[in-house]
């Protein structure tokens, strides 16, 4: 690669400047970029399953047209974001083929079982409320396409949280069995929703690059620190107990400590070996394959109008 187009890109970065599909890059800088995204982009889809699985079962007309909602979102998040990766000149079929043959990633929090209706509002809580710490500093990201798109998937992801903690606050305000549901959903998707933001720094191979690139403009714990203390007067608020003795206030830093994080767990989910990545991965293969004859009707339909208008 040409040094002076290397330093001239990175004075670029340096000075704010967003990179558009069109300009030069350093091909590291699109391979980390179509690394992240199209991990991010498989996220969103394979994230629809497990809240997919309760929207027969939501308790009320109102409960289930906001879950719909929300699920519909997050299919929308993940076309968009396979748009934004198809601007760096990879093709989205090769990324869902990725997907569906277990090559690619995504985020493990969508590899634990979904086991109660308060689970849709932790969910929402826990879950979109890190997704939304994680994304409002990537809609600074140095790539213009992605940025963009952080810009609008953050605003839905608000109302995702919104519904959440909304579930959550009227069942722990409830019938003492709705308080038990919604503390041992908490518990079981607390540690799970810390380890979304990647290994410690210690520990993230992608986090030098990706820093110096200003993709990522936080390192993984600090955003872990900020989700904490975001989340810990959220839970008290409603009169959820956080599952960790080691949980405390640190009144010089300002900082929630919490205890140490599972990572054997982590990497074994990482792995393919969490409670259900293989079942998501079924699911999504079969409706991959359920959805055949919608992408040979376009395909025939796509075709026929390019040989209307061609004659
Ligand atoms: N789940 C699955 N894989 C993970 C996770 C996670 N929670 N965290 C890290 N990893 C993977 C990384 O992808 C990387 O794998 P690879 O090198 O084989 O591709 C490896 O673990 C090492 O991690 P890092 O070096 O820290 O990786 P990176 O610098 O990319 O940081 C992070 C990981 C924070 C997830 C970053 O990629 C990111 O911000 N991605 C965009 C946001 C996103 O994907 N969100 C998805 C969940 S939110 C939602 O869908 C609602």
């Amino acid at each position: 690669e040409d040094p002076a187009l290397l330093a001239a890109f990175e004075a670029r970065i340096a000075a704010g400047e967003s990179i558009e599909p069109k300009d030069w890059m350093p091909e590291r800088y699109r391979k980390q970029l179509t690394r992240m995204m199209s991990q991010h982009a498989h996220s969103e889809i394979v994230g629809m399953l497990p809240e997919g699985n309760w929207i027969t079962r939501a308790p009320s007309l109102r409960r289930k047209m906001s879950l719909i909602a929300k699920v519909q979102d997050e299919a929308g998040h993940g076309l968009y974001i396979y748009c934004g990766t198809e601007t760096l000149g990879v093709d989205r079929h090769e990324l869902v083929e990725a997907l569906l043959d277990g090559r690619a990633k995504y985020s493990s929090i969508f590899n634990y079982p979904t086991l109660s209706w308060a689970d849709m509002g932790v969910i929402g809580w826990l879950v979109d409320g890190a997704a939304i710490v994680n994304q409002t500093v990537l809609a600074k990201a140095s790539y213009g396409p992605y940025a963009r798109a952080m810009v609008r998937i953050c605003k839905e992801e608000n109302f995702h949280k919104r519904q959440g903690y909304e579930i959550c606050s009227v069942l722990a305000n409830g019938t003492p069995e709705q308080k038990a549901m919604v503390q041992e959903a908490f518990n079981r998707f607390w540690w799970p929703s810390l380890m979304m933001f990647g290994p410690s720094d210690t520990d993230s191979p992608n986090s030098a690059e990706l820093l110096k690139w200003r993709v990522k403009r936080k390192t993984n714990d600090e955003l872990r620190q900020r989700f904490v203390n975001l989340t810990v007067p959220q839970a008290i608020a409603i009169g959820i107990t956080v599952p960790d003795p080691d949980m405390a206030f640190d009144a010089d830093t300002g900082n929630w400590e919490f205890g140490e994080i599972d990572w054997s767990e982590f990497f074994e989910v990482l792995k393919g070996n969490g409670p259900c990545n293989r079942e998501r991965l079924d699911a999504r293969r079969k409706a991959h394959a359920d959805g055949e004859w919608v992408r040979a009707a376009a395909t025939a339909h796509a075709e026929k109008q390019k040989a209307r208008s061609s004659t």
